[in-house]
């Protein structure tokens, strides 16, 4: 395909939603077309199962969760990302598959092989071309969220175990795909990591001369 997939991936309060920012921001300074995208929620389907997935109460069967984010994931590909990939356009993306491998497979204990092939599924095979994780320890990332917000949602309220689970997932996850993912220490400032992430992509697109 064309373009150029990438995304980002860490606990909540890591800084994700800054850094796609900056990095949107600098590829259009340089003409580049971005396609800004995440999930849950990028779409108007997506933000239906969003609503859900997230706030809806009571209890809700760790497979049924795994289910709703492959649904939000098979549309918003089928739709929004693929067809941008195949303009040739740049689609940054908050969060994507390794997201339901951290937090369905490690945080909820179903199987980790079994949730990325159901994610695989979902998406027609397709994978990033690189995924920036910002690491970062999870006490940190709820001091983040505690200072911007009032409301968790479903995910964030999980207790601690459960977001030390994910992070160690991301982490396993970036070593068994070396090449695939830039994993940079979240704790650091901004600038710093918004400088990394930049070196990163501009040999990427060297690489492909695009
Ligand atoms: P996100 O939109 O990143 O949260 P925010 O409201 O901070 O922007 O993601 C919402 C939650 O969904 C987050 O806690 C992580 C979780 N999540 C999964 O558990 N599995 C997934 O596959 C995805 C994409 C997100």
């Amino acid at each position: 395909m064309a373009g150029l997939f990438i995304t980002l991936e860490g606990g909540d309060g890591s800084g994700k939603t800054t850094q796609s920012r900056r990095l949107t921001a600098w590829l259009e300074e340089q003409g580049r077309t971005v396609e800004h995208a995440r999930e849950p929620g990028g779409t108007e389907l997506g933000l239906e199962l969003r609503e859900i997935i997230l706030h809806r109460r009571g209890y809700m069967a760790p497979r049924a969760e795994a289910l709703l984010y492959a649904a939000d994931r098979a549309h918003n590909i089928a739709t929004a990302v693929r067809p941008a990939l195949e303009r040739g356009e740049i689609v940054i993306q908050d969060r994507y598959l390794d997201s339901s491998v951290a937090y369905q497979g490690a945080g909820r204990v179903l199987d980790a092989d079994e949730v990325r092939r159901l994610s695989l599924w979902a998406a027609e095979g397709l994978l990033p071309d690189l995924t920036i994780l910002l690491d970062l320890d999870p006490a940190a990332g709820r001091e983040r969220l505690d200072a911007s917000r009032t409301r968790y949602d479903r995910l964030e309220a999980e207790e601690q175990d459960f977001h030390e689970r994910v992070r160690a997932a991301y982490l396993a996850l970036a070593e068994a795909e070396p090449g695939r993912f830039l994993v940079l220490d979240a704790s650091e400032a901004p600038e710093v990591l918004a400088e990394r992430i930049r070196v990163r992509v501009a040999e990427l697109l060297e690489a492909g001369s695009r």
